[in-house]
């Protein structure tokens, strides 16, 4: 599994923790920025980090910004990515075994580190239920 992850510059002490995890874990990452800036558009990271979804060189990925709100909505604008917004645990593990998303999305400004971490850890280790009601749901979000 190779996570691909991004910020904008609200996120960044955020990354380098959750960074931290996945080497302590051993699962491969790619980094899309932004690194230690005072601004940046977080549109531009969203927009990395789904389009190596998209191209299938990352399986899954996280972005966190302030709120989680603006880079979800971006990543959301591309085919086939699927971004959650999730700040607790349960969400987490749903939006994987539901909606299977391709994204976590997280605000650096909504939640301390330590929550943010098991919460990277309950979506990373959700598998998709593979249910036939929720493929037929996932199908329908990629319509007009
Ligand atoms: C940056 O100030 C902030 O607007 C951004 O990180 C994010 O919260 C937008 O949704």
């Amino acid at each position: 599994m190779k996570i691909a992850i991004g910020n904008d510059h609200t996120g960044y002490a955020l990354k380098k923790a959750i960074i931290e995890y996945l080497e302590g874990k051993g699962i491969e990452y790619q980094d899309f920025g932004c690194g230690e800036v005072t601004s940046s558009d977080y549109p531009n990271f969203a927009k990395a980090v789904g389009r190596s979804i998209q191209k299938k060189e990352c399986d899954l990925g996280i972005l966190i910004c302030g709120t989680g709100i603006g880079i979800s909505i971006a990543a959301n604008k591309m085919k086939g990515i699927r971004a959650a917004l999730c700040h607790d645990c349960f969400s987490a593990e749903a939006t994987r075994l539901h909606n299977n998303a391709n994204v976590l999305a997280m605000g650096a400004r909504v939640i301390g580190v330590g929550h943010a971490i098991k919460i990277v850890d309950t979506f990373l280790n959700t598998d998709f239920s593979q249910d036939e009601r929720h493929i037929r749901r996932i199908e329908m979000l990629e319509e007009e």
